[in-house]
């Protein structure tokens, strides 16, 4: 995944460049680099492979600086290769990237019609390309680095060089984290505090939007109106580092922050947004199965619940999915077609290791999509699909269902291209709305954190809430739910929206919050006809929707908007609010949201 290192310094920058990125080989990586001041020239250096290889490169050519900036890279758009490496480079500019740039594309076409020539395939070196027009059309680093931020979009962390300007990084976040390092006549950039903990355990945590410009004497930080800022320095201990809070009160919010990222950093594995195809990594050929066996418990059943709408209907592939605890002692019937799938944040928890056991003993092929890259589950299975939302630490998993759902809706578009049920026009058009998932989940927590507030307060003096959805969204109504119980001990079920004659209409009053997620997608009018059920029996509705949804809202229902999508990342982003929902009451109500009571995040007995 990804790393970013700036230095600010006093001594030799190369080797201190080179310490800091060992330090973040710990998120993946297929190719690094440095850039550096040198003589009063940018000069870099690039190597595939690993951190090794760019240290021969190094002892080679040696880079004699003060002030560089060093980068691992994962490839998303062009191959690994030192071409495609960062620093990319454009005439004054060197400029490494997390993350990525949506409108490359377009912003390429327009570049290249000015004249301008591009080295690499990469969606970076076109936002190094736009700082460079700024420049020559002379404007200041700040501002051509301004302007270009005020052209892209996308979720990104970057950080850059300008020739001329020795002892300056420029540096910007936005839905990928960015780091700001205090050290004695020195500063540094990075992309999490364990990249900046050799020299500095003094951090400011930059907000979304931020950007900041670094030299000797400290950092000028902006917030996204231009204007300037301060952010809290902190004191981060380097074993902490890898775990850290930032500026959050706690795990759960902070992870719920860090979606975008694990989103991306998981698309980054199952996604080629340049030739616009998903695949499974490693490869996996879909056309020799006939049926996926989902295996999970807790959130990540959930996940699976509600990916299974999307590759059923997308895909064509008959998908089961049920608790492993269940699955383990019912002697079930599968086929011998059939890709046995486990879903794990933690890839220990007893009951699916158990299930997945069982399927491998009767000579199913097994995958796993698990977090924890070292678990027993990544060791055991035939085909490791991970995703990289990073350590999780709050019992109640938020990032690392999402990224589940990314990776389960990624390999939902390679099994239909695979299974001939799409062409390729259409796993563009899937690539291309997946890719904009990280950008729509930064803006959705933006949008929906003060939306959420005052409903936060009714619902945290409810006894009992109920959660509704249709399609992919009952999964998630579980999820919401199980949310809501975990973060704040209110009793919380979640139903499939059109069951809730058949039960749950008997607990609608006015005191009992009936929250219906509702994308206007075209289960939306058969959503709404409930809505009008529970509407009629006083019950108070929060609907959570989208603007085109919210124009149908009914007038005595409260709602909560997120941003336009396409259905395939609703899951996603749809997600969002009933985290922070849960968030908010529990913490009103003083759970401890991060350990909840009972509770454990690996449950490793049955
Ligand atoms: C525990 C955790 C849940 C998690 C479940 C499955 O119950 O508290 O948050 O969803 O285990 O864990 P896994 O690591 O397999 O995803």
């Amino acid at each position: 995944m990804c790393g970013i290192i700036g230095i600010v310094g006093v001594g030799p920058v190369a080797p201190r460049v080179v310490e800091s990125l060992r330090r973040l080989e710990y998120r993946g990586y297929d190719s690094a680099g440095i850039a550096a001041h040198v003589g009063g020239r940018l000069d870099r250096r690039r190597a595939k492979g690993k951190i090794r290889d760019l240290e021969a490169v190094l002892a080679e050519e040696p880079l004699h600086a003060t002030t560089g900036l060093g980068h691992t890279r994962w490839a998303t758009h062009g191959a690994p290769s030192v071409r495609n490496a960062h620093p990319q480079k454009s005439g004054r500019v060197m400029l490494v990237h997390n993350g990525i740039i949506e409108n490359f594309a377009a912003l390429k076409a327009e570049l290249k019609a000015m004249g301008r020539e591009f080295e690499s395939e990469t969606d970076t070196e076109v936002v190094a390309q736009l700082i460079d027009v700024g420049l020559e059309a002379g404007k200041a680093p700040i501002d051509a680095f301004k302007a270009a931020l005020g052209r892209i979009s996308g979720a990104y962390a970057l950080g850059a060089l300008i020739e001329g300007h020795e002892n300056l990084i420029l540096g910007a976040r936005r839905g990928s984290p960015l780091v700001v390092g205090y050290g004695e006549g020195e500063m540094f950039l990075g992309s999490d505090a364990l990249a900046v903990g050799p020299f500095t355990h003094r951090i400011s945590y930059l907000d979304e939007g931020d950007f900041v410009a670094i030299d000797h004497h400290g950092a000028r930080i902006f917030d996204a109106s231009g204007q300037p800022v301060e952010r809290a320095i902190r004191a981060v201990s380097a074993s902490a580092a890898l775990v850290e809070k930032g500026n959050y009160r706690h795990f759960m919010e902070k992870e719920i922050h860090d979606q975008p990222d694990a989103c991306q950093h998981t698309l980054s594995a199952y996604l080629d947004p340049i030739a616009g195809v998903a695949a499974a990594p490693e490869g996996f050929d879909f056309t020799t199965i006939d049926r996926l066996q989902i295996l999970a418990c807790g959130t990540a059943y959930y996940a699976g619940l509600v990916a299974r709408y999307l590759i059923e209907d997308l895909a064509g592939l008959p998908t089961d999915v049920e608790v492993a605890s269940e699955f383990r002692y019912r002697n079930p019937a599968v086929a011998p077609s059939t890709l046995a799938l486990a879903v794990s944040q933690s890839g220990e928890t007893a009951d699916t290791l158990a299930a997945l056991r069982w399927c491998k003993a009767k000579g199913l092929r097994t995958a796993a999509i698990v977090n924890a890259p070292e678990s027993t589950m990544s060791r055991e299975v035939d085909l490791l699909w991970p995703t990289h939302a990073g350590p999780e630490v709050c019992v109640l998993s938020t990032k690392a269902f999402t990224a589940q759902v990314t990776a389960l809706t990624a390999l939902g578009i390679a099994a239909a291209r695979a299974r001939a049920r799409i062409d390729a026009e259409e796993e563009k058009r899937l690539v291309e709305v997946l890719l904009e998932a990280p950008r729509l989940l930064s803006e959705a927590l933006e949008a929906v954190e003060d939306q959420v507030r005052p409903i936060a307060l009714d619902v945290s003096r409810a006894r009992d809430v109920l959660y509704l959805g249709r399609g992919p969204m009952f999964g998630l109504a579980l999820e919401g739910a199980l949310k809501l119980k975990e973060g704040s001990y209110i009793h919380a079920e979640g139903y499939a929206a059109g069951e809730m004659k058949h039960g749950p209409i008997a607990l609608i009053d006015e005191d009992t919050p009936v929250i219906v997620v509702a994308p206007s997608d075209h289960f939306f009018e058969k959503t709404m006809s409930n809505i009008s059920e529970v509407i009629a029996r006083n019950g108070s509705v929060i609907l959570v929707t989208d603007e085109r949804g919210a124009a149908h809202a009914p007038a005595n229902a409260k709602v909560v908007t997120v941003p336009e999508c396409d259905p395939l990342i609703a899951p996603l982003i749809f997600a969002t609010p009933l985290q922070l929902l849960a968030y908010q009451v529990g913490v009103s109500k003083g759970a401890d949201v991060d350990q909840p009571r009972n509770l454990a995040k690996s449950v490793t007995v049955e």
